[in-house]
């Protein structure tokens, strides 16, 4: 089976307002499997929103490949098959919400590829099933909550037809919450649906939930691995900008000042663990 997506050498280089070449990708080589949850991590800057617009073709490579179900980005008659394959969710609910109803805000994207009537009305219905909004099928999109008006994001790209959810920050504006919402529903399209998802944030307790965390640094993937592997590495991640979970940064001082405690500790609970079998 073809990656759901897969880079070469992808390579983005933006011209500025100067003039200026800002090179926020260099060379990225990665491949995302059908059913994964991978998380993406790294500082402001280091290219996580640019090389998640690659993934549908909203931004194309200035040197290198991005392949979307075997599919090349820069090949024009893949673009509509890409943009269906792989729904967006981005950082803001309000910029998304384009109808005053929330079933026609679903409905919009496979209403504009011209699914029949009746197939559409049960897209729509199952779409907000899956997020748990169907009851709020007649509601007005502005009036909902963040975390309800992105579950209608998340929906509409269900209703198209994704199998891949790419979501960019999708939790930076909503409260603890709307947080934990987004990332419940996403949990469970990955396990029922087995939707691959990948989900760039700037909460360690959210990407500590995925399969995979990719960690950026300058355009780069600086290292990638489990959620144990990544948080374990308290020291580089602190180099990066980024905060290991306190219980790995507690572990990490504790075994720094001599205590036997073992590797790998990433949450409360491992930590506690470790602390009380002594
Ligand atoms: N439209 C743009 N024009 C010029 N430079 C840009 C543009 N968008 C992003 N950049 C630059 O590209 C780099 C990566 O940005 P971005 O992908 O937004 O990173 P992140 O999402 O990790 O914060 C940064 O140096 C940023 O300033
Ligand atoms: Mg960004």
């Amino acid at each position: 089976m073809d990656p759901v997506i897969e880079t070469k050498g992808l390579t983005h280089v933006y011209i500025d307002a100067d003039n200026n070449q800002v090179t926020a990708l260099g060379g990225i080589e990665m491949q995302i499997e059908p059913g994964e949850f991978v998380a993406i991590i790294g500082a402001n800057g280091s290219g996580k929103s640019t090389l998640a617009r690659h993934f549908n073709a909203l931004l194309l490579p200035t040197e290198g490949n991005v392949r979307v179900h075997g599919l090349d980005t820069l090949e024009e008659d893949n673009l509509w098959k890409i943009r269906q394959n792989t729904g967006m969710v981005f950082q803001n609910p309000d910029n998304q919400i384009v109808a005053a109803v929330v079933e026609e805000d679903v409905a919009f994207g496979p209403e504009n590829i011209g699914v029949p009537a009746e197939e559409l009305k049960q897209r729509v219905e199952d779409a907000l099933r899956a997020v748990d909004m169907l009851e709020y099928r007649e509601h007005a999109p502005h009036l909902l909550s963040g975390g309800q008006k992105q579950r209608v994001a998340i929906a509409g790209t269900l209703a198209l037809g994704s199998d891949c959810i790419v979501l960019d920050e999708p939790t930076a504006m909503l409260d603890p919450k709307g947080r934990k919402e987004i990332l419940n529903t996403m949990r469970k399209l990955n396990k029922e649906q087995h939707i691959t998802v990948v989900y760039i944030t700037h909460f360690m307790t959210e990407a500590m939930q995925a399969d995979r965390v990719i960690v950026m640094s300058e355009g780069k993937i600086a290292f990638q691995g489990t959620p144990k592997e990544v948080f374990s590495r308290v020291d580089e991640l602190e180099t990066l900008g980024l905060e290991a979970p306190l219980a790995a940064k507690f572990a990490f001082e504790l075994r720094k000042s001599g205590a036997k405690i073992p590797d790998g500790i990433i949450t409360n609970e491992e930590l506690a663990d470790a602390l009380s079998s002594r």
